[in-house]
């Protein structure tokens, strides 16, 4: 399974980017994905978490589906999931994190996302998307508003990080909201690179 985007493509998460786990786990990128923890993680962890996980995946279906964000010259940069799938709802969580700071703000997340809520729209009917971030995370907030996600729930002061409470921001998107990848790329102006 491959997604094929504008800067990146969604791939299966393999041993590419298992082996930066333990450098992005260890990085600026997952004070944010994991909503103000500052983690300080050994190899030995990272490897039992992924031994734990992989013995997950062998005991049933799993409810979350794992991609890794590549750029076109092959570069893995990240992550992109949906989590907390509840497929009587037909509803997931989504997760981004591009472990590589020297990438955001460059267009490279925004392209992920809207490959992802395209699959999970259109292939596998999803009615509704949703996240959770720290209102001190401006990009994410932006990076979302983009494609199209409303803010429905601000969940006062439930983020301690870096030694503030921050407020908790929850954001949605309905299927009948989403007009399909094609018209968000000629919405937002997205190019590749070469045409950019
Ligand atoms: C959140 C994340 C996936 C977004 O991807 P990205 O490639 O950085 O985002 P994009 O470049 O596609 O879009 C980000 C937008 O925020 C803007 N932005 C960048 N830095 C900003 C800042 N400090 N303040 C406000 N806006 C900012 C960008 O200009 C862009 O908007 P624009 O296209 O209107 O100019 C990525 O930054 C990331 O992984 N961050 C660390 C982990 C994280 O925060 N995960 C999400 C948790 S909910």
């Amino acid at each position: 399974m491959l997604l094929e985007g504008l800067l990146v493509d969604l791939v299966p998460y393999g041993d590419a980017f298992k082996k930066l786990e333990h450098r992005w786990n260890n990085s600026e990128a997952v004070f944010w994905a994991s909503v103000g923890d500052r983690r300080v993680v050994s190899r030995a962890s990272i490897e039992r978490w992924q031994q734990e996980s992989a013995e997950r995946a062998e005991q049933g279906p799993r409810h979350s589906v794992w991609f890794g964000i590549r750029t076109k010259d092959g570069t893995p940069i990240g992550d992109m999931a949906l989590n907390w799938v509840l497929p009587h709802h037909r509803l997931g969580m989504l997760g981004a994190m591009i472990g590589e700071p020297d990438y955001w703000g460059g267009g490279y997340g925004t392209d992920a996302l809207l490959l992802i809520v395209d699959y999970a729209f259109d292939w596998l009917d999803f009615h509704k998307l949703w996240l959770g971030t720290m209102a001190s995370n401006v990009r994410a907030q932006r990076n979302v508003e983009k494609a199209g996600f409303k803010l429905e729930a601000r969940r006062r002061q439930e983020m301690y990080a870096d030694g503030e409470w921050v407020d908790h921001l929850l954001y949605g998107l309905l299927r009948e909201e989403w007009p399909g990848r094609e018209a968000m790329v000629a919405r937002l102006g997205l190019k590749t690179r070469k045409e950019g």
